[in-house]
């Protein structure tokens, strides 16, 4: 679960790292209240969206005056963002930036550990930093329970090649965010830029947060962080109808029995949408389970379809105990239920049990929106390339 940047803000202030104060606005209206209450001649607004490169993108601006504060959010609130839109921005004071500094702890899936990664040329787009200057990033991994002491911090800095007058001050927030990370069950915590202002203070000036879902029991307070995402939406309506759905990044619904299945058609997804324009990738992870009646199955088309960003569906079905033809009624049937709700193409690839009565049924129905393919690649390459056509 991604937070929005104010959210994060939030969160670092209640673990006392060092954030300059932030006000939210959903209106024009709200962004001159907020501009008043912070009380700083020059502000930046910043669009609160769950993407990267908001500065490129326009969605990061300073502004002067209160009339110049109310129509930078007006501009930014009208804007979408890699097909974000933008319904909050938040202000803060402008802050006089001496250096930009990189640092993030994240679960590094590879090496079944904590990795923190830190460089002193920050501020910039990481993922370039990475590929050309990997020297210029420092890669420390952290022990599981002990994380960033005072020592492992000190080596963090000293690795990432910080001048010595920062390394204590810098080392400290080091350690908080290290307490950020553990304490809220996070997977990420990165801070792009941390910046050493004018004066000297450390501050963490942006803020990036994922939280681990299964961790969501033991935290009460992340209830309303459900309440302002449209992901975690879309996550909580699936939950609510008992479907086990993740919201992913990208354009192509994807719709399977079984959870090994599902995961191998996200993969046969990405790679076949990796060589197209637009590289199209998963929209989310659907795992219909062994009983696709005609209600589970429109119940997770209308999930899928519900999402913007979604711009065509693939649904792998292996007929086992519930036999092809069972499935092949459950999405005619869906389709009809959906009526014009169903508005996107439909890939389907069914194999098993029944196979043959399954694909009988659909070319009967002759459906507008379906398209039957006879293996999972074909089916994957096809979904892939009406989302890249269709963005
Ligand atoms: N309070 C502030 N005062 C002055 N400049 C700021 C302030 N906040 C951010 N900036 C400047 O704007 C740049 C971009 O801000 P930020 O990192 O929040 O957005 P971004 O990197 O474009 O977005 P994302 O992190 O989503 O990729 C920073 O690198 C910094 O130079
Ligand atoms: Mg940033």
């Amino acid at each position: 679960m991604d937070l929005l940047e104010y959210q994060a803000r939030e969160l670092f202030e209640r673990f006392d790292v060092p954030v300059l104060p932030g006000r939210t606005a959903t209106t024009p209206e709200e962004a001159r209240d907020a501009y008043r209450s912070l009380d700083s001649g020059t502000v930046v607004v910043k669009a609160q969206v769950r993407t990267g490169g908001r500065g490129k993108a326009g969605g990061v601006k300073l502004a002067h005056s209160e009339q110049e504060a109310v129509d930078t959010a007006a501009q930014i609130l009208d804007l979408e963002i890699k097909d974000h839109p933008v319904n909050i921005v938040m202000l803060s004071p402008g802050a006089d930036i001496a250096e930009e500094y990189y640092f993030s702890i994240l679960l590094d899936r590879a090496s079944r550990g904590y990795l923190a990664m830190c460089s002193v040329e920050g501020g910039v787009d990481i993922e370039t930093l990475a590929e050309e200057r990997p020297e210029a990033l420092a890669k420390v991994e952290l022990h599981p329970v002990d994380g960033i002491t005072a020592e492992v911090a000190q080596r963090i800095v000293t690795e990432a090649g910080f001048p010595e007058d920062v390394h204590a001050s810098v080392g400290e927030v080091l350690q908080k965010l290290w307490t950020v990370f553990k304490e809220s069950d996070a997977t990420l915590v990165e801070v792009n830029p941390l910046v050493k202002t004018g004066d000297g203070t450390i501050l963490a000036l942006d803020g990036k947060v994922t939280l681990d879902a299964n961790a969501d029991f033991r935290h009460e307070e992340w209830q309303q962080y459900h309440e302002t995402t449209a992901d975690v939406d879309l996550e909580r309506q699936a939950r609510e109808l008992d479907l086990n759905y993740v919201k992913l990044d990208g354009s192509v619904g994807v719709i399977g029995n079984g959870a090994g299945l599902v995961m191998s058609t996200l993969d046969v997804v990405a790679a076949a949408g990796a060589e197209l324009p637009g590289s199209p990738k998963p929209a989310n992870f659907l795992d219909i389970g062994g009983g696709a009646s005609a209600q589970v199955m429109a119940n997770g088309l209308r999930i899928i379809m519900s999402d913007p960003q979604v711009k065509s569906v693939f649904v792998n079905v292996f007929g086992g105990i519930t036999a092809c033809n069972d499935v092949a009624n459950g999405i005619v049937h869906a389709l009809e239920m959906l009526g014009d709700e169903a508005r996107l193409p439909i890939i389907v690839r069914l194999d098993g049990n029944s196979v043959d009565v399954g694909k009988a049924i659909l070319e009967e129905a002759n459906h507008p929106l379906i398209t039957v393919k006879n293996t999972m690649d074909e089916a994957a390459r096809t979904a892939a390339k009406l989302a890249s056509e269709g963005n």
